[in-house]
């Protein structure tokens, strides 16, 4: 199976990786501006998930977070290593990513950041409706089923006064193929509950959500963060589910600060 695709936005000077995996149905496009205020010690990677941006062609027959998760370690171990703590960041589909992550390969990962995710495994109704974006979408072969995204995953605020933010979302969304969309939303339906491996979580946290998030919203990411023995909580201010793409700098800032502190345990 061929890797996944990883950006490096930036290379680093040996502080430690942080490795970032996205949201759906966006691609590791959705950091670059977060990225550029990621402390400059550190070595910044953007992985982008089966079947998305740059990982387009890479779809294993069996759609699962943990396939996704596999792949994730198999791409970072063909890169050079440098040295220092890694940290995963995951944003929704991306921090179920980290949950499967952090089941298969807990050793090797020495911090989390969990943004704008859940824990709860889906619902019927939402299975559902994950099995019918995704025959929607292996029909059309493009991502119309999920264009609605990109102004339904801001803010309702910044939806209606940030075109630009609009656009962006659109700009990479629109660029997604159908199969990659089908592949992701069967992935997300099969995924397990996480609270339990959550409980069992010895390992320095950060919980981040924009706080007018309505669709993995505050209280939701409080559940997971009563979870985490010692986590950070933190709301974002005037931001919504893409809190990173929404107020870049204030969530770099508290990536920062987070980073520091890891670097002085460990
Ligand atoms: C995401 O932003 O990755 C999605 O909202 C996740 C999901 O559909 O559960």
């Amino acid at each position: 199976m061929q890797a996944l695709h990883v950006t490096q936005f930036q290379q680093g000077a040996g502080a430690g990786t942080l490795v970032l995996l996205h949201g759906f149905p966006v691609d590791s496009r959705m950091w670059e501006k977060m990225a550029q205020t990621i402390d400059s010690s550190w070595r910044v990677l953007g992985i982008d998930l089966p079947g998305l941006g740059r990982s387009a062609s890479v779809l294993p027959d069996e759609p699962s977070m943990v396939k996704a998760a596999s792949l994730v370690r198999e791409s970072l171990d063909a890169l050079e290593a440098t040295g220092g703590p890694v940290v995963f960041a995951g944003l929704s589909m991306g921090g179920y990513v980290l949950q499967a992550a952090l089941g298969l390969y807990p050793d090797y990962i020495d911090g989390a950041i969990f943004l704008d995710t859940r824990a709860n495994a889906d619902a019927p109704d939402v299975i559902a409706n994950r099995a019918k974006i995704a025959d929607e979408s292996l029909a059309s072969g493009t991502p119309a089923a999920v264009l609605g995204m990109a102004s339904g995953t801001l803010s309702v605020r910044n939806a209606e006064q940030r075109p630009e933010l609009v656009d962006f979302m659109k700009a990479i969304i629109s660029t997604q193929s159908g199969a990659g969309i089908a592949w992701s939303q069967r992935a997300m339906a099969g995924r397990p509950d996480a609270f339990e491996m959550l409980r069992t979580l010895d390992l320095p946290t950060l919980i981040i959500v924009g706080a007018d998030d309505h669709v993995s919203p505050p209280e939701v990411m409080k559940e997971l963060a009563s979870a985490v023995a010692g986590a950070r909580y933190v709301e974002i201010q005037d931001a919504g589910h893409m809190s990173p793409v929404e107020q870049p700098f204030t969530v770099s800032q508290e990536i920062n600060a987070f980073l520091e502190s890891l670097t002085a345990v460990i």
